[in-house]
């Protein structure tokens, strides 16, 4: 406990925080209508970054792994595992009270070559590298059973116009490693939610291949609760109807909706790319910066506006949707600092970089209060 805050200081902090005078939080806006998430880095859960628990805990009633749980970080190496942050992730979670997501199990981003490969550096044959599967996730899943309560099991197994990824896991073992990994880890933690993830799931033909998936998986007997849209959007696109579309369906199949990575970029891309494709990538370039001192307020209110309209369908469907998640505190650590050009300055979220509320957002759901 040397690096982090005590237990006992992280309660006070939390008890200071959630009884202050303005303790109102935006988890309290939606508070009869669905978990108010954010995503956390090791600074963050450790107690490490200066003011951020008290916003954590004031605002949100879930939380989820920014990258802590990704195979990268929690198992660097064959035989080698790190669970320093999600140690600290779960204990911040049973804190808060807050309903803890581990994410996630199985990407084709963030996993390590030596997965996928012999001790000859040739491909493992599909036998061996479900066991590798099964092997993390009793090592991963096993650890924190009970104490995380929702797993992004597979993350991002289509492409957009429907087909399947072709990825290390898929080109090794079909698609025996999707229900390899709903099998395990059900097998390991019973009680955990399971859910599968994606960007662009608005996309017509994307979100009719996911519930295709998802409803097979279902009928082979293998527990899935909910799809996860990641809901990395931007000002304009998608739209409403786009993202209402995609609600309905999902509810219709019979699974939970969850928004899990809930951003609005309000930079200009050079490609006008949508979702969160990784292997897009650009240098740093002013040209492509144009805020680099700071939102114009006429930008900030388009961004405030994009939100409540968003929150807006979100309570409309209430019933359908249970989390909708932010994917980081605040515009600082926004991962779209630096995605898909390098360097820029982005205003993404509802809390700015001094872990202020924007303007506005609270004020057009006052009266409900
Ligand atoms: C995807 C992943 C997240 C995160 C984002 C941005 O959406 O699911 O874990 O990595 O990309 O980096």
């Amino acid at each position: 406990m040397n690096k982090s805050i005590s237990s006992i200081s992280l309660s006070l902090i939390l008890l200071i925080s959630t009884g202050g005078l303005s303790a109102q939080g935006l988890k309290d806006i939606f508070q009869s209508d669905f978990h108010l998430g954010v995503a956390l880095n090791g600074a963050q859960v450790a107690g490490r970054e200066e003011g951020a628990l008290p916003v954590i805990a004031k605002h949100f009633s879930s939380i989820s792994s920014e990258n802590g749980l990704k195979w990268a970080l929690v198992h660097p190496q064959k035989d080698a595992y790190n669970f320093e942050f999600g140690d600290e992730y779960v204990r911040l979670g049973k804190q808060m009270n807050a309903f803890v997501v581990g994410h996630t199990l199985i990407w084709h981003q963030q996993t390590p070559k030596w997965v996928f490969v012999d001790e000859e550096n040739q491909f493992l044959n599909s036998a061996n590298l479900i066991l590798r599967i099964e092997n993390h996730i009793q090592a991963v899943v096993g650890r924190y059973k009970g104490k995380i309560q929702g797993w992004d099991v597979v993350n991002e197994v289509f492409e957009d116009d429907g087909s399947y990824r072709q990825s290390p896991w898929y080109l090794i073992t079909g698609t025996d490693y999707i229900k390899t990994a709903f099998r395990k880890a059900h097998e390991i933690d019973p009680d955990a939610e399971l859910y599968y993830n994606d960007y662009n799931v608005w996309k017509v033909e994307k979100l009719e291949a996911i519930l295709k998936m998802a409803t097979q998986l279902r009928s082979e007997g293998l527990r899935i609760d909910g799809i996860g849209m990641q809901g990395h959007y931007r000002i304009e696109t998608p739209s409403l109807e786009q993202i209402e579309n995609a609600i309905l369906k999902i509810h219709e199949a019979g699974f939970k909706v969850m928004f899990t990575e809930l951003d609005i970029d309000v930079l200009p891309r050079p490609d006008n790319a949508m979702g969160a494709d990784l292997t897009l990538n650009y240098g740093a370039n002013p040209a492509w910066n144009p805020y680099p001192e700071g939102l114009p307020d006429l930008e900030e209110e388009r961004l405030v506006a994009r939100y409540v309209t968003l929150f807006e369908l979100f309570r409309k469907h209430q019933n359908k949707i249970s989390r909708v998640t932010f994917w980081g505190l605040h515009d600082g650590k926004s991962w779209l600092n630096n995605w898909p050009v390098r360097g820029r300055k982005n205003y993404p979220l509802l809390i700015d970089r001094q872990m202020n509320l924007k303007k506005g957002f609270e004020e057009a759901f006052q009266n409900e209060l």
